[in-house]
């Protein structure tokens, strides 16, 4: 591949060292993914610049303006602390006719907002748990089409932010509670589903028109004490410390039927294209003990870090980590943009 200018964009509180020496693993643990995503784009000798953005377009602008990247590398996850922002900063990446990899902005809209995408999941009959909204400020009230234990969620959050184990709920009085709770702590609708007892699926993809998907993933609980519910929460997820005591980690799918693997090789492809989704995504399943499939939400620009699922499911595919950046690096330069339609 030829030599590119990579402008890479990074929380600004996420700008990475050059190195890991003299960081603690807690502080290495917050940079991990930047730093993995620039030192191996040096390593494949690409000019590499990272810019951290918080709250203003101004130097993104002047970067590109001024540099004029080949491409604009996305692993921002939000924009002045507000999750759902994300797109507009892909929006104006387009506007200025600047190649970016990762997904585009519709596709970022239509996957961050579950309720919506679980509408559209709904006309495409790609099957998702049952579920009701509960907006912020107005009163809950008993959902009669849902059948207990459900599961409480935030609409628009995700890295598992406001689930624990009380997001399982048993009856009205805890479901009126934990609504509650999402609404005051994380400033979102609550999204309430049907709890799906399962086991817990990832399934990562790779592309814009032609798809690759990649082998099945799953997260094990180790043992998890069987009186609490195996779901990610927030420590299942981020808590070294958590998952070492009870051996949660993920891995290939292991025995899974092939009928059950091409199903959800299909879905993936179709929860992607019913999204508008474009680059690499993750979608999240659950696999109920009848064969049932459930998509539980899919994850535009998933986590890149080369320790994390879908870096660690791409190798066992046999696409090895600089791979992996070079093809997602590849897929942004050739999407089809609206702006390039204009230049033929
Ligand atoms: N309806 C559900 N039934 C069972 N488990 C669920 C359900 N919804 C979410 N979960 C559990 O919570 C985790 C996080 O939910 P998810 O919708 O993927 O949100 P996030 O965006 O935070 O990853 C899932 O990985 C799963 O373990
Ligand atoms: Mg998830």
């Amino acid at each position: 591949m030829k030599r590119l200018r990579v402008l890479v964009l990074v929380h600004s509180t996420l700008v990475p060292p050059n190195s890991l020496e003299g960081s603690t693993p807690q502080e290495i643990d917050e940079w991990r993914t930047e730093f993995d995503v620039i030192s191996q784009l040096r390593a494949a000798g690409h000019d590499v610049r990272p810019l951290g953005i918080s709250d203003s377009l101004s130097e993104l602008r002047a970067a590109i303006l001024e540099w004029q990247p080949d491409i604009a590398f996305n692993l921002l996850e939000e924009f002045n602390g507000i999750v759902t922002y994300d797109q507009h900063v892909v929006a104006f990446l387009e506007l200025m006719r600047q190649p970016y990899t990762g997904c585009n902005p519709r596709g970022m809209l239509l996957s961050r907002d579950k309720v919506l995408s679980k509408q559209l999941l709904t006309y495409h009959r790609i099957p998702t748990p049952q579920f009701m909204v509960f907006p912020r400020g107005r009163r809950p009230r008993v959902p009669r089409r849902l059948r207990f234990p459900l599961f409480v969620k935030s609409s628009t959050e995700d890295a598992s932010l406001g689930i624990a184990h009380a997001s399982v709920v048993e009856d009205p009085r805890q479901l009126a509670e934990r609504i509650e709770f999402i609404h005051t702590q994380t400033h979102s609708d609550a999204l309430v589903e049907e709890y799906v007892e399962g086991r817990e699926l990832y399934v990562g993809v790779l592309g814009n028109d032609r798809l690759t998907v990649l082998p099945i993933w799953e997260m094990t609980f180790g043992t998890l004490p069987v009186n609490l519910p195996a779901i990610a929460t927030r420590k299942v997820k981020w808590d070294r410390r958590y998952q070492q005591k009870y051996g949660i980690s993920t891995a290939a799918a292991k025995d899974l039927p092939e009928a059950t693997v091409q199903r959800l090789e299909q879905m993936t492809r179709r929860i992607f294209r019913a999204l508008h989704l474009s680059g690499y995504a993750r979608m999240d399943f659950r696999l109920r003990e009848d064969g049932e499939l459930f998509v539980l939400e899919a994850n535009a620009n998933p986590n890149l870090s080369a320790s994390e699922d879908f870096a660690q499911s791409a190798l066992s595919a046999g696409i090895a980590y600089a791979d992996l950046l070079r093809r997602i690096v590849t897929l942004g330069a050739n999407y089809p943009a609206a702006w390039r339609a204009e230049q033929v």
